[in-house]
């Protein structure tokens, strides 16, 4: 079996984040979102992997690499226009051949383990497996409907939802589904739906399995998805100590990466500080992720992904926020105190 990967879209609902960084490689517990669906591939032992980008040499393919990291061999597919998921596997056929395959989202994260799905796929052959778990706002995703177990229908983004089970970004299907897509149009939106290929194979009377996702599941496409699914891997952090604590206290899971410095600070855990972080004075609460080289001094945060670079400083509190690359909040001492903003397009500020 081989996997393909979908790390196009432009990551609107991620402004300004994804002017300057493809929304897959927003780290979420400092580890870009692609990596997570990566390590679980590989994990269910599929090491021949597509990642479908929008352009050459893309930010994707200088980030991730070959695949030799995960042992495994990657192949990058560019597909320039955006026309959809089912175009997505269209434009990956040369790759794909007659292979099973995998397909999933790079901007979903899931805990479960893809390992029994594939082996389960393999034996009982189905045209396609599809994930679902039930959601608050089904109109936002593809929804199934169900009849005993089995799916009967499926429609993209429904105004009004027959169910509240949504397709998790995450599809396993086998050659037949090539045969669908080549007779399929375009959707309302313009786009070739995945979700309406796999409606094709129920069409044609094949074998249409759906698992329900028991553990969370995660579309990282918003800010509140983010700062959700950081919250979520960083329940599971593992205690690490590789930097220098003086006059402060760790409470609870924290890692710390190397060479970070903590100062007369506070640290709560659940909480990752990457390497070369300086936090000086600080209180850094539950669910902060903060990335490699960023200093923060005289400030207060929990809650927050701060990227990498950043300077926080006689800041207090930061709550649920993200800041992009070498981004700087400072308080400083002057007179008229102003506030005084530089702020990327689309840039979101809240004040008290
Ligand atoms: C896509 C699919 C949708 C699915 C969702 C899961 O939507 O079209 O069926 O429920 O991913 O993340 P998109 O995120 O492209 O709007």
């Amino acid at each position: 079996m081989k996997a393909l990967i979908l790390a196009g879209g432009k990551g609107t609902r991620l402004r300004p984040i994804t002017y300057s960084l493809a929304k897959q490689l927003v780290p979420v517990a400092n580890k870009p979102v692609i990596e997570y669906g990566i390590d679980a591939i590989v994990a269910a032992g599929i090491t021949d992997i597509g990642i479908i980008v929008i352009e050459p040499n893309s930010p994707i393919e200088e980030s991730c690499g070959d695949g030799s990291r995960w042992g495994a061999r990657f192949t990058y597919i560019v597909q320039p226009d955006p026309l959809g998921l089912a175009h997505a596997v269209m434009t990956a056929r040369p790759f794909l051949g007659d292979d099973d395959f995998i397909m999933y989202l790079g901007d979903n994260l899931i805990k479960s383990s893809l390992r029994d799905l594939v082996d389960e796929f393999e034996e009982n052959r189905p045209a396609a497996t599809v994930l679902l778990t039930p959601v608050d706002n089904p109109s936002q995703f593809g929804v199934a409907e169900m009849e005993n177990d089995k799916v009967v229908r499926l429609e993209e983004k429904p105004k009004e939802p027959r169910s509240n089970l949504a397709l998790v970004g995450v599809y396993l299907f086998d050659r037949v589904i090539h045969d669908v897509i080549d007779q399929l149009k375009p959707s309302r939106r313009g786009e070739y739906e995945i979700t309406e290929a796999i409606q094709g194979l129920i069409d044609r009377q094949m074998t249409v399995r759906s698992h329900i996702v028991t553990g969370w599941w995660k579309d990282t496409g918003t800010v509140e998805a983010m700062l959700e699914a950081n919250r979520l891997i960083l329940e599971d952090v593992v205690t690490a100590q590789n930097g220098t604590v003086t006059d402060s206290q760790v409470d609870g899971r924290v890692s710390i990466g190397k060479g970070a410095v903590i100062q007369n600070s506070t640290v709560r855990g659940p909480a990752i500080i990457g390497d070369g972080c300086t936090i000086v004075n600080s209180y850094v609460g539950p669910f902060s992720a903060i990335d490699k080289n960023t200093k923060i001094s005289d400030s207060e945060l929990e809650h927050c992904i701060v990227l990498q670079d950043c300077e926080i400083s006689g800041v207090a509190r930061l709550d649920g926020c993200l800041i992009g690359r070498g981004a700087k909040v400072k308080r400083v001492q002057q007179k008229p105190a102003t506030m005084r903003l530089v702020l990327g397009d689309s840039s979101e500020v809240t004040l008290p």
